[in-house]
C-alpha cells in the first residue's frame, strides 16, 4: 500500500555506495531525502545525480541527510559514478541505495507497473525528524526532477513545523507568509503584531525567523 503523509516509513536494511544503513538509524533523527531513480547509466538519471551532488551543502545545511536508489546493484551504482563525474563534474557524495532484490522499492511503492514492470519511477520522499513522511512526489522516467524545488519545500517544510504559518504559491525562503486558519485574531495580534488582513482567511506576515 502507499504510504501516506503522516506515515512513519518503512525502516530498512540495505548496501548503499558508502556502506551498509539501517534508514532510521542512519537518518538519526535528522531530515532526510530519500529518492528513487529507473537504473543506471541513463541520461537522465546521470544528470539528476550530478545535480543532487551539487546541491549537496544546501542539504547540509538544512540538517537533511540525501540517499538515492535503483534496482542495479551497488557495483553497478559505483561504475557509474565516473561516468557522473565526466558528464556533470561532480564526485557522488551521497549514498545510492542498490535494490536488486526491489525490496525497498516494493516496501515504498516506487515501482508503478503500468509505467514500468522492473524499473523504478522517480520518487521522493521528505521524511521528518520524527521519520513520518512530510512530503512525496512522483515523476515519469522520461522527467528529470529540479532538486531546486525539493530545497524549497524543505524550507516550507521546517518553517511551517515551527511556526502556525503555511506557504503560499511559489513562496521561497524569505517571503512573506500566511498565518493558518486554526489561529484566531486575537492569538495572530499576539505572535505576528503586523500581520495584514487581505480577507479573513487570508493573513499575511513577515517570514518568522
Ligand atoms: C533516463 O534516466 O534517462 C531514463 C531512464 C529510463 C527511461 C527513460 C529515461
Amino acid at each position: 500500500m502507499a504510504i501516506r503523509l503522516g506515515d512513519v516509513v518503512p525502516d530498512f536494511s540495505a548496501e548503499t555506495t558508502e556502506g551498509h544503513i539501517d534508514f532510521h538509524a542512519w537518518k538519526d533523527g535528522k531530515w532526510a531525502v530519500l529518492f528513487s531513480h529507473p537504473r543506471d547509466f541513463t541520461p537522465v538519471c546521470t544528470t539528476e545525480l550530478g545535480a543532487v551532488a551539487k546541491l549537496k551543502p544546501e542539504f547540509d545545511k538544512r540538517n537533511t541527510v540525501v540517499v538515492g536508489l535503483s534496482v542495479d546493484p551497488i557495483d553497478s551504482h559505483a561504475r557509474w559514478a565516473q561516468d557522473i563525474k565526466d558528464v556533470t563534474g561532480q564526485t557522488l557524495n551521497f549514498p545510492l541505495i542498490g535494490d536488486p532484490d526491489k525490496s525497498i522499492a516494493n516496501a515504498y511503492d516506487m515501482i508503478h507497473p503500468n509505467a514500468s514492470d522492473t524499473a523504478t519511477v522517480r520518487s521522493v520522499f521528505v521524511i521528518g525528524p520524527d521519520n513520518k513522511l512530510k512530503l512525496t512526489l512522483t515523476y515519469p522516467a522520461s522527467t528529470g526532477r529540479n532538486f531546486l524545488e525539493i530545497l524549497r519545500v524543505i524550507d516550507s517544510l521546517q518553517l511551517t513545523a515551527k511556526h502556525k504559518v503555511a506557504t503560499p504559491a511559489d513562496w521561497k525562503n524569505g517571503d512573506d507568509v500566511i498565518i493558518v486558519p486554526a489561529v484566531s485574531d486575537e492569538d495572530a495580534r499576539k505572535l505576528y503584531p503586523d500581520y495584514v488582513t487581505k480577507k479573513p482567511y487570508l493573513r499575511v506576515t513577515k517570514q518568522p525567523s
